[in-house]
C-alpha cells in the first residue's frame, strides 16, 4: 500500500530534482559486510578524515556548526581525494545546515560520534541516565534528516582494557535504544555502529560483544581504531594488519578502520593505505579513517590551523594524497553481493569479560517526573544548585538507608527502579526515603542541614511510576533542519527512495 501511493510521488519529484540540483549525495546502505551506495549500487569505501578542530577554541566547539571552516576544510578534504569525515562531538541544539550542505557538495559523507563528554556512559564508573539519553536523542534528531549522515558511533573506546568491561553492557544498552529510536524517528535506517580500541586482552571480545545476541542489539558496523602500522619499514604482514584482518575475517557485518596513522615516525608517508584500499584489505574491510585533520598537541594533524583561520597544508597531507591517489577500489556491485555470514557468539563472562546478559533499562525522564511528583520531602534549590557536590550528598545518604532503587548494577544485572534518573531526583527520592521509613514524615527529618525541604506531592505515591514511558518516542520526519521547501521535498525523496531500497538489507 505505502510503495503504490508514493510511486507517483517519486517519479515526479524525482523529474524536478534533477535540473534542481546534481549535487546530493545517496544514502549508503550496509548489505552483509559491506557498504553500497543505495542508489547506484556501487560499493562503497570510506576514505575519511576525523574532523575536530580545537586548538583555536577553548573547550568544547561543534566543528559543523561553522560553514566558514566548513568551506575551507571541505574544500581541501575534497582535494586530497577523501569522501568521509568522522566528527566526535557537536552540539545538537545548533544549525548544521550549512555545513552539511557543503559537505554534502564536496562528496562526503558524515559519521558522527553520539556521545560528548558531558553526556557519556563512563569507562570506570557507568551509567546510561536520561541526560545522555536525551542528549543522544536530540543528535539523532539533528542529523538524521540529511542524505549524507552515513552512520553514528554510539560508542568510542569506552571499554578499553580488561577492568572496564562492565561498561560496555552500558553502551549495548544505549545501542538497543539507538537502535530502536532510529526506526521510529527516521525515515531511513542510519546505520549505528561502535569503535574500538585495539586492546590485545579484549579485543575479540569487544568485537563479538557488540555483534552477539538480538538482532536489536547489535550495531549495524564496527570500527577498529588501529595504530598498530608505525612507519615505512613495516609492511602488512610484520606490522600486525594482517593478523587483524584474519580475526575480521568471518565476522557478519561491515568492518573499517574508524582511526588509522601512528605518528611515532614523522612525517608519516601512509604506507598502510597501499593495503587499506588495495588487495591486501579491501576484501574484508570498507576502508578508513586517517587521524586526524588539524593539527594538535598530539602531532596527528595534516593541516594547520593558524590564528587568522587560514591554513597551512603539512607534509602528512601531501604525502596523504601522494598515497592515495592511484588507489580507487571499486569492489562489486550490490546485486551481486550476496553472502550473508550469521552474527558473532556472545563472549563467555569471565573475569575478564563481566558484562552481565541483562542490560540496563531504557532511562524515561517520565518516569522520573512522575517519581519525583510523589515525594513529600525533596532536595532543595540550595542541593540541586551544588551540582558537583550532587554525589557527596548522595554518597551521605546512601550510608543511611539503603539506595537499591537509586543505583545500577552492570555486572550482576541489577537495575534499580530509578536507576537512570538525574542525580537530583536521585537525591529527592532518597530524601524521601528517609523521611517516610526512618523519619515516619516527621517534618524534622526532612532537613539534612538544609539540602532537603518538604514538598507537596501531586500523587499519593509513586505506584506504577517505573513503567512510565516517555512519550516522545519520536515521529517519522523527513528532514532535520533543512530550510527550505525546495530542500524538504528533494530530501524527501531521497529518503524515501532509501527506504524503499535499504530497507531490507540495512541492519538485518
Ligand atoms: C588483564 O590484563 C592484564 C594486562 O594485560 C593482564 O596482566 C591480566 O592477566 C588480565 N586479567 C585478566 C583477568 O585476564
Amino acid at each position: 500500500m505505502v510503495r503504490l501511493t508514493m510511486l507517483p510521488t517519486l517519479a515526479l519529484v524525482a523529474a524536478c530534482s534533477l535540473t534542481s540540483s546534481t549535487l546530493a549525495l545517496n544514502p549508503i546502505a550496509i548489505k552483509g559486510t559491506k557498504f553500497f551506495d543505495s542508489v547506484s549500487k556501487d560499493q562503497f569505501f570510506l576514505k575519511g578524515v576525523a574532523y575536530q578542530p580545537r586548538t583555536l577554541s577553548t573547550g568544547f566547539s561543534d566543528p559543523l556548526s561553522k560553514p566558514a571552516d566548513c568551506k575551507r576544510d571541505f574544500a581541501l578534504m575534497k582535494d586530497l581525494g577523501l569522501n568521509t569525515i568522522r566528527v566526535y562531538q557537536v552540539d545538537p541544539s545548533l544549525n548544521h545546515d550549512e555545513c552539511m550542505k557543503l559537505l554534502e557538495s564536496s562528496g562526503m559523507y558524515l559519521l558522527l560520534d553520539l556521545a560528548v563528554p558531558k553526556y557519556a556512559i563512563v569507562r570506570n564508573n557507568p551509567e546510561y541516565d536520561i541526560s545522555i539519553w536525551n542528549n543522544v536523542r536530540s543528535t539523532i534528531d539533528a542529523f538524521k534528516g540529511y542524505s549524507n549522515t552515513l552512520g553514528f558511533f554510539v560508542g568510542n573506546e569506552v571499554t578499553n582494557d580488561n577492568k572496564t568491561t562492565v561498561a560496555s553492557g552500558y553502551v549495548k544498552a544505549l545501542l538497543r535504544d539507538t537502535k530502536n529510536y532510529i526506526s521510529t524517528a527516521a525515515t531511513r535506517k542510519i546505520p549505528v555502529g561502535y569503535a574500538n580500541n585495539d586492546d590485545p586482552d579484549i579485543r575479540l571480545q569487544i568485537q563479538a560483544y557488540f555483534n552477539c545476541g538480538k538482532d536489536e542489539e547489535r550495531i549495524d558496523f564496527f570500527g577498529i581504531n588501529l595504530y598498530e602500522w608505525c612507519g615505512a619499514d613495516k609492511t602488512y604482514q610484520t606490522s600486525g594488519y594482517a593478523d587483524r584482518t584474519k580475526e575480521i575475517a568471518s565476522y557478519s557485518i561491515p568492518v573499517f578502520l574508524s582511526e588509522f596513522g601512528c605518528n611515532t615516525v614523522t612525517p608519516r608517508t601512509f604506507p598502510e593505505v597501499n593495503s587499506i584500499f588495495g588487495p591486501d584489505m579491501t576484501n574484508d574491510w570498507s576502508g578508513g579513517i586517517v587521524y586526524e585533520w588539524s593539527q594538535e598537541d598530539n602531532n596527528y594533524g595534516l593541516v594547520q590551523i593558524k590564528p587568522d583561520n587560514t591554513v597551512t597544508l603539512l607534509p602528512d597531507y601531501k604525502n596523504l594524497k601522494t598515497a592515495l591517489s592511484t588507489l580507487h577500489p571499486t569492489g562489486v556491485k550490490m546485486d551481486a553481493f550476496n553472502k550473508q555470514l550469521p552474527a558473532s557468539t556472545c563472549p563467555a563472562i569471565t573475569s575478564s569479560w563481566e558484562p552481565s546478559a541483562t542490560l540496563p533499562p531504557t532511562p524515561s525522564s517520565a518516569a522520573c517526573d512522575c517519581v519525583v511528583s510523589s515525594l513529600g520531602c525533596v532536595a532543595s534549590d540550595q542541593a540541586v544548585a551544588t551540582t558537583e557536590s550532587l554525589g557527596t550528598l548522595l554518597n551521605t545518604i546512601c550510608g543511611m538507608t539503603s539506595c537499591d532503587d537509586i543505583s545500577s548494577n552492570g555486572k550482576t544485572g541489577v537495575y534499580g527502579k530509578y536507576s537512570f534518573c538525574s542525580p537530583s531526583q536521585k537525591l529527592s527520592y532518597m530524601y524521601n526515603q528517609y523521611y517516610t521509613t526512618v523519619g515516619k514524615k516527621a517534618a524534622a527529618t526532612c532537613s539534612f542541614n538544609g539540602m532537603a525541604k518538604l514538598a507537596v506531592a501531586a500523587k499519593s505515591s509513586d505506584q506504577g511510576c517505573s513503567t512510565v514511558k516517555d512519550t516522545n518516542a519520536g515521529t517519522k520526519t523527513g528532514t532535520g533542519n533543512v530550510n527550505s521547501g525546495a530542500a524538504f521535498k528533494y530530501d524527501g525523496v531521497l529518503f524515501s527512495l532509501a527506504v524503499l531500497l535499504t530497507a531490507s538489507v540495512v541492519g538485518v
